[in-house]
Formats: structure tokens, C-alpha cells, sequence
């Protein structure tokens, strides 16, 4: 079975939920304490053994490609300062994977970014990271979604229960209990944005897919779907409906950074770990609390 090294980064979306700040600035480029949120997901993948990422984006998010790149000038200054540790740690990003940056030129939805990416991954099975969802876990997601293809050798979704408000956004599967799997179920079915009563069940793909490069071909065949946009969960209902897919409950907390309210959440855990803001943040939010 190969190996997976390869994960495709989707950020090329319009970010209309963060309005008015994603006009300006990439959502994926966000702050989580001191790191954008993009920086997450690559770190996600490095910690489960990716080597190459492709990063989708559109003609608006040239931030993040200078994020994984060295500036020089910059890095100067920082070392005339004495500020080595800062410098090291520009380069421990720059030199986290190879990072490759490819612009979707129209916004025509998440299958179709994807299809972007066909020659980058070639006939390889690779991971998506949805560019809004970070997960904070003890086994980074794409681990886990990685250990599931090596046992069962097919496409793995990654999913979770969600309430029925959230279903009619997200998407719902139809699945098989496997015996003696607690987390991973058998997936022969699924749809995007159910209207009440279309639904499966309350699973949810969420964030992570491990996808073999048949997609492609199903990719291209793809007509728009929910929204007029060419939807990934289209190309995947194929999948499973012809083959079957396994999906997996994942472990982890799951941050939609597409969200204002996300990306707040996700910025008081990080801030309660990080050693520069716990103390503070952790004495302000007593107070807060008080006030409630
Ligand atoms: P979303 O629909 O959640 O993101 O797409 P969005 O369109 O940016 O957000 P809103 O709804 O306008 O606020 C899920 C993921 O797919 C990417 C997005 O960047 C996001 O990571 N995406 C979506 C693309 O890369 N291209 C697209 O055409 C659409």
C-alpha cells in the first residue's frame, strides 16, 4: 500500500462569514494567539507524517504564501536585535514541508478546488484539510484518518454527530455498524445540505477526507450541485454509493474558523495553553465570568 505524504489545503472560499475583516485579510490567515489559523492544519499534517501540502487560494490570499516563506530583511533585523530564538523559529516554519500554492480562478465550490489539484497529487492517495476546521486532538486527525486507510485500503471520512440545525449545512451519511469498530462505520450513502427529512442519520462529514485519485474523474464529470456550486460531497456520495467509503468519528475538538464565534472559541483554548497570555486570560475570564 503507498504511503500517504501528499494533503491538499481547500482556502480559496469567500470567507462571507467573516465579513467585513476577510475583505482584507485571508480567513486562514486569522490569528489564533500568534498563529494563523493555516498554520494548524500544515502543522496537523506534519505531525502525521506529510511531506508535500498544496495550499488552493485565490488572488486575494497572498498572505499565507508569504507566511511559509523566509524573509530575509526581516530575519536581519531580527538577528541585529538579538532576537535569534524568533529568527529559529521563522525558519522552523518556513522548513516544516514543502508547501505548494495553486489559485482556484473562480469560486465554484469545494469539489471543484479540489479538482484543481489532480496533477499535484497524481496516483496517489492523499488527505484534505478543509481550510476553515482546525481540530486540536491528541493523535492529530489526519493520523488518525491515515491509520483507518491502512487498515481498510479505501476513501475515509471524517465525521461527528451534529445537531439537526447543523445537518442542513453540513451533510449526512448513511452508514453500517462494522463489528468490532467503535468509531469507524461502513458508508454507502450520503448528501449535502439535507432539507428536514432527507437526512440518514446526524454523521456529518467534518473537516478531514482521505481520498484515492479515482475522485478526480468524478470530479470532472460533476454537475453543480447544492448552492450551483460543484459540491466535494457529491463526488464522495459516488464513492460510496459504488464502492463504499469508511468514516471515522474522529477524536478531537473540531473549531469552524469560518465562524466568528469559532475563531473566538478557538483563540481562549490556545490562549489558556500558551505560555505568554494563560495567567492573564485565565485571571480576565474569572472576572468575566462574574459579570454573565
Ligand atoms: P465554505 O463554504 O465553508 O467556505 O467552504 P467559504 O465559502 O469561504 O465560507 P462562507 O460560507 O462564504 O463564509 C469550505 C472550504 O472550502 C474552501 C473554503 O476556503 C473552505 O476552506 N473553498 C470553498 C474553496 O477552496 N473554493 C471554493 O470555491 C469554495
Amino acid at each position: 500500500m503507498k504511503k500517504i505524504t501528499k494533503a491538499v489545503i481547500p482556502a480559496a472560499g469567500l470567507g462571507t462569514r467573516m465579513l467585513p475583516i476577510s475583505h482584507a485579510v485571508p480567513k486562514e490567515m486569522l490569528p489564533i494567539v500568534d498563529l494563523p489559523a493555516v498554520y494548524y492544519l500544515v502543522e496537523e499534517a506534519v505531525k502525521s507524517g506529510i511531506t508535500d501540502i498544496l495550499i488552493i487560494t485565490n488572488r486575494d490570499k497572498d498572505a499565507m504564501e508569504s507566511f511559509f516563506d523566509l524573509s530575509i530583511e526581516y530575519e536581519n533585523a531580527l538577528t541585529a536585535k538579538g532576537k535569534l530564538a524568533e529568527a529559529k523559529r521563522l525558519h522552523e516554519i518556513a522548513d516544516m514541508a514543502n508547501v505548494f500554492f495553486l489559485r482556484q480562478k473562480e469560486t465554484k465550490g469545494l469539489g471543484h478546488a479540489i479538482g484543481r489539484a489532480c496533477s499535484f497529487v497524481g496516483d496517489e492517495p492523499f488527505l484534505v484539510l478543509y481550510g476553515d476546521d482546525i481540530i486540536f486532538s491528541k493523535t492529530p486527525v489526519c493520523r488518525q484518518m491515515i491509520d483507518v486507510y491502512e487498515k481498510y485500503g479505501k476513501p475515509v471520512v471524517g465525521v461527528k454527530p451534529v445537531t439537526p440545525e447543523q445537518l442542513t449545512k453540513y451533510s449526512s451519511l448513511k452508514v453500517d455498524a462494522l463489528p468490532g469498530e467503535d468509531r469507524v462505520t461502513f458508508c454507502t450513502d450520503m448528501i449535502e445540505k439535507p432539507k428536514p427529512g432527507e437526512e440518514f442519520s446526524n454523521l456529518s462529514v467534518l473537516g478531514r477526507v482521505l481520498l484515492t485519485p479515482e475522485v478526480f474523474d468524478i470530479i470532472d464529470a460533476l454537475e453543480p450541485g447544492a448552492g450551483g456550486e460543484y459540491q466535494l460531497t457529491d463526488a464522495m456520495k459516488k464513492m460510496a454509493r459504488e464502492g463504499g467509503v469508511y468514516a471515522l468519528e474522529f477524536e478531537g475538538d473540531r473549531y469552524d474558523l469560518g465562524s466568528k464565534s469559532g475563531l473566538l472559541k478557538a483563540n481562549i483554548v490556545k490562549g489558556l495553553e500558551h505560555p505568554e497570555t494563560r495567567d492573564d486570560l485565565k485571571e480576565f475570564l474569572r472576572e468575566i465570568i462574574k459579570t454573565l
